[in-house]
């Protein structure tokens, strides 16, 4: 919106270019006037996470479609905040664990894009925001979630839907987004798996159910675009494909024309490592994710190998297979 308004007041559409960016119109022109009754129409989204692998694809999916509203990307880090401003973006600084920075940071927006790291400390952070939400005058809610049954034993599933529940009793209007096991989170490492050729499962040869993080960005800002009118209300599941470590190695070796292979682990190695993790928040999370991935190994999470594809109901095309995913990975990393 920045930038569109700075178009609108330094284009004279009568100069050629490249004089014409340099000429501030006054009194207002037409498309300026035009850009102004447009912003005041407009729905005002907040995209926490903006910086993070979910987050900056719901951006970038913004980008690409942003009819009728106006996107503000939040960090907790104000130097990122300002580099943002620089690029002409609108961001602020909302730090989760820093409530006083709530109320600036929510200032006008409509709806709330509400993701949270792999951290214990989702549940204050989230209950703080909800509340100052309410006080803010917020719309609606989009939550990321898990891929819950809401029966789980596993902490981390049980505090997604706590928050949930709290935002379901805010008065807010909400819609919670489910992804399964976010493909990039297990396969995009650094040297890539074409260099290493391999890459690591903590949970046996048991399958689990894949969903990538563009079609989990594609539901997100289809949602938030749309707004409460279309999604108020809805729980949307994203679990695209079912398959083993071995199989996605197979997938993945065709793709790329070189020899891929799945390190067919368990999850002692990170079990192992959990009395050093710092702050206790994350090492209550990683806690619970050795435990799904024991149980995963175990043959005990028969609710997450279910197939949904609510990138077909809400996109309006079918979610990405492992194949087109890694079609396309490889061809990026060519790019
Ligand atoms: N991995 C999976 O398979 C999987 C599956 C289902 C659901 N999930 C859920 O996905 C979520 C994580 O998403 P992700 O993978 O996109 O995370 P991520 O890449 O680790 O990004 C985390 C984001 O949180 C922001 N952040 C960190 N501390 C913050 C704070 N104090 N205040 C405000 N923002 C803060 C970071 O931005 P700044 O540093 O710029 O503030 C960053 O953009 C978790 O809730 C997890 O349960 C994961």
């Amino acid at each position: 919106m920045l930038r569109r308004l700075q178009e609108a007041l330094f284009v004279d559409e009568r100069i050629e270019p490249p004089a014409r960016t340099r000429r501030c119109q006054f009194p207002p022109t037409a498309a300026l006037e035009r850009v102004i009754s447009e912003v005041a129409t407009m729905a005002k989204i907040l995209v926490l996470g903006a910086s993070g692998r979910v987050g900056s694809q719901v951006i970038q999916a913004l980008d690409r479609n942003h009819d009728g509203v106006e996107v503000v990307m939040a960090t907790s880090r104000p130097e990122v905040a300002a580099r943002w401003r620089k690029e002409g973006r609108s961001a602020v600084v909302l730090d989760l664990n820093s409530p006083e920075t709530f109320a600036h940071a929510l200032r006008g927006a409509e709806r709330l894009f509400l993701l949270t790291g792999y951290t214990s400390d989702m549940l204050h952070q989230s209950k703080m925001l909800v509340d100052a939400a309410v006080v803010a005058g917020v719309a609606h809610i989009v939550h990321l979630g898990v891929f819950t049954s809401r029966k789980d034993p596993m902490p981390h599933f049980n505090w997604h839907d706590l928050v949930e529940s709290y935002i379901e009793a805010s008065g807010i209007a909400w819609t919670h987004l489910h992804p399964n096991v976010i493909t990039e989170s297990v396969l995009v490492r650094d040297p890539p798996v074409t260099e290493t050729g391999v890459f690591t499962v903590l949970c046996g040869d048991k399958p689990q159910g894949w969903v990538c993080t563009a079609d989990i960005a594609a539901v997100a800002a289809t949602v938030l675009r749309e707004g409460p009118e279309k999604h108020a209300g809805a729980n949307y599941w994203m679990s695209i494909e079912v398959l083993t470590g071995p199989e996605v190695a197979a997938i993945l070796t065709a793709a790329s024309g070189r020899q891929i292979t799945c390190n067919v682990s368990d999850p002692s190695e990170l079990e192992a490592a959990l009395p050093q993790m710092n702050p206790g928040s994350v090492r209550a999370y990683m806690e619970s994710a050795v435990m799904t991935m024991r149980l995963t190994q175990h043959g005990q999470m028969s609710a997450q190998t279910a197939l949904r594809d609510d990138v077909l109901k809400v996109v309006g095309r079918p979610g990405t297979t492992m194949k087109q995913w890694a079609q396309q990975y490889f061809a990026s990393l060519h790019r």
